[in-house]
């Protein structure tokens, strides 16, 4: 199997920890390898000689070589700036198509935590079975609680059973929906929120581009033209300003009618916010997680994070988050994790 690492994500709602400059994925969060290299760390097993690849920006191509200095040059694509992910995807396939026609890919997350490594390979194993059936297959995680950050999976009919896990079709796709949305689904309980790792052949993909989003299979077909050639880059350069920035979810998985879930239970989290890179880490007595010099009365479920050396004192706060950076202090209820992402926005419109 062909291993696929998205990595060129900003990372924006872990802001101002994750920078444009050095999104989440290129730093070591949870533990003392980055995101990235345990994303790679995590599949070896599976992979086969110089079978890992990386799609990012061009930006990240210094950071990826120097932390995955074992991949081969080739297998690092860069997109000209980050379109989202269906034309990450779309671009690496093409690539990742040339040396192997047949090939299925996994399409991971550098930025993903993932506590049970062996039935996380046998999921991705029993995606294969399917995807070789010309399924687009998605790992499902069992949700917890109405988050509207994720895709939303309605479970449908049992397709076959395979290294473990079942597999399902899927009845729905449905990304990101809004609060109500999202805690109907929740009831419902046959939805699973999507993990984000999707399974398929290349093959299967590009048609799913051809049939779903036209336009950006006529591009690819431009950049493939290109090949081995020296106008790559330049053709590349010019194709992909009018690439439409859509991610995979909304442009694929949404659309099309042959998409399969494998229900995981491999102890996921997208360490996406906040929130849940706080839940992910010890707390005290208190349920404080405190990372820095820090001083408190009275304070409860409280992200106190401080890379500064500054010393935080805080009182009477009830589920806050708190992370300074030196240069940038960031201060919301837990509850407002998502919105983060507004301030880069702010940030970046006002540059
Ligand atoms: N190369 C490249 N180019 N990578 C990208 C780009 C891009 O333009 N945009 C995002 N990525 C990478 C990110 O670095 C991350 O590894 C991955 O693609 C997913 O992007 P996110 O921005 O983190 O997506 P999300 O978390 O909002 O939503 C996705 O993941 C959720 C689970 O974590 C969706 O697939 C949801 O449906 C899913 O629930
Ligand atoms: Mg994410």
């Amino acid at each position: 199997m062909d291993i696929l690492v998205l990595a060129g994500g900003t990372g924006s709602r872990l802001w101002p920890r994750s920078r444009r400059t050095k999104p989440k994925q290129f730093l070591p969060l949870l533990s003392n390898r980055t995101m990235l290299q345990e994303t790679v760390d995590r599949v070896r097993p599976l992979i086969e000689e110089g079978r890992v690849f990386v799609v990012t920006g061009s930006d990240y191509e210094e950071l990826i070589r120097e932390q995955l200095s074992d991949i081969p040059r080739n297998n690092v694509i860069l997109e000209p700036s980050g379109r989202g992910t269906a034309s990450a995807i779309g671009l690496a396939a093409i690539h990742m198509r040339r040396s192997a026609p047949d090939a299925v890919m996994a399409v991971l997350s550098a930025d993903h935590l993932i506590l049970r490594n062996e039935a996380f390979r046998q999921a991705l194993q029993a995606a294969e079975v399917a995807a070789r059936e010309g399924y687009l297959v998605t790992l499902g995680v069992k949700p917890s609680f109405a988050n509207t950050g994720y895709g939303y999976i309605q479970c449908g009919e049992l397709i076959t059973e395979a290294h473990n896990h079942k597999i399902h079709r899927v009845q729905r796709f449905a990304e990101k929906p809004d609060q109500d949305t999202a805690e109907r689904y929740l009831a419902k309980g046959n939805y699973f929120w999507n993990a984000g790792i999707f399974v398929w052949q290349t093959k299967t993909f590009l048609d799913a581009i051809g049939r779903h989003m036209p336009e950006l299979r006529n591009q690819l077909n431009q950049v493939q033209a290109s090949f081995g050639k020296s106008r790559y880059h330049d053709t590349l350069a010019h194709v992909w300003e009018n690439v439409e920035n859509i991610t995979v979810d909304y442009g694929i998985m949404e659309r099309a009618p042959n998409v399969a879930v494998v229900p995981v239970d491999i102890g996921w989290s997208d360490v996406g916010d906040w929130h849940t890179l706080t839940t992910l880490m010890s707390d005290d007595d208190s349920a404080n997680v405190v990372i820095g010099p820090h001083v408190e009365v009275d304070t409860k479920s409280t992200l106190i994070y401080s890379d500064s050396g500054r010393m935080i004192a805080t009182i009477g706060l009830d589920g806050f988050l708190v992370v300074d950076t030196g240069d940038a202090l960031l201060i919301a209820p837990r509850d407002r994790a998502q919105d983060v992402k507004k301030i880069v926005d702010q940030l970046r419109t006002e540059g």
